[in-house]
């Protein structure tokens, strides 16, 4: 598996380093296609970059904000992906609601998906490709919300879906893995030293998305990660 690593100190560099590298990314889209196409994910992780991310002087004016997953619950609930992403970037950028595409995670699963996979459609066509996709990955090699064993690592034709997640007992909204793969720039930001098994296997280990889905890449992926996740 052939991928940047980038390593840093600590945890505020590497997400400082990915949010630098996202803005970087989605000005070089603007500039060469006029629009920019991002999705998030959440979780704690993020919240530092998306912090430093907002506090830049950016153009946000042509880029779609998308998520890459989404916890079913009420978007002010504590458990939003969309709520962390509102108090800790979007609240401080001038973006227009009709550039934020959020999992209307209130509703039913299927629904809040189905309404998604339209949404998602209806910007970015059938075969949806995001300029950048900013990944995060769990202690388990989860990405998105697939995890281990989840029998959607296999779909490849479709672009979102509702997946009960047994271990956190949560229902859940993702992007799926032809989308995630399609990306033309991924980051992943992987910090802290209880993902550093799980990266070492991530980066090192043999190809196997059923058992490590963070192993799912795009032509053009990026890991920065802190010393505390990956050893060298
Ligand atoms: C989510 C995320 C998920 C996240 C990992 C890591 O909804 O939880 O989208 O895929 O990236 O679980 O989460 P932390 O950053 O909290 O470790």
């Amino acid at each position: 598996m052939v991928a940047a690593v980038l390593e840093f100190e600590t945890p505020r560099l590497a997400a400082e380093a990915c949010g630098r590298r996202t803005l970087e990314l989605l000005e070089a889209a603007v500039r060469f296609r006029g629009i920019a196409y991002l999705a998030v994910s959440g979780g704690n992780t993020p919240r530092m970059m998306f912090d430093w991310m907002s506090r830049r002087d950016f153009d946000w004016s042509s880029v779609h904000i998308f998520w890459v997953d989404e916890r079913c619950v009420d978007p002010d609930d504590v458990l939003s992906n969309y709520r962390m992403t509102r108090e800790s970037l979007l609240d401080h950028i001038a973006v227009l609601p009709d550039q934020i595409h959020r999992v209307r995670s209130e509703l039913p699963p299927d629904q809040a998906a189905a309404r998604y996979v339209d949404e998602i459609q209806g910007v970015l066509g059938d075969q949806p490709v995001f300029d950048v996709i900013q990944r995060g990955m769990g202690n388990d090699s989860h990405t998105a919300s697939l995890f281990p064993g989840e029998p959607l690592l296999a779909d490849r034709d479709h672009i979102a879906a509702s997946v009960w997640v047994a271990k956190l007992g949560q229902n859940r909204v993702t992007l799926l893995p032809g989308v995630l793969a399609r990306a033309r720039h991924t980051v992943c930001l992987v910090t802290g030293n209880e993902k550093r098994e799980a990266l070492d296997g991530v980066l090192n280990g043999p190809f196997d998305i059923r058992l490590r889905p963070a192993q799912i890449q795009s032509v053009a992926t990026e890991w920065f990660v802190d010393e505390a996740a990956w050893p060298d």
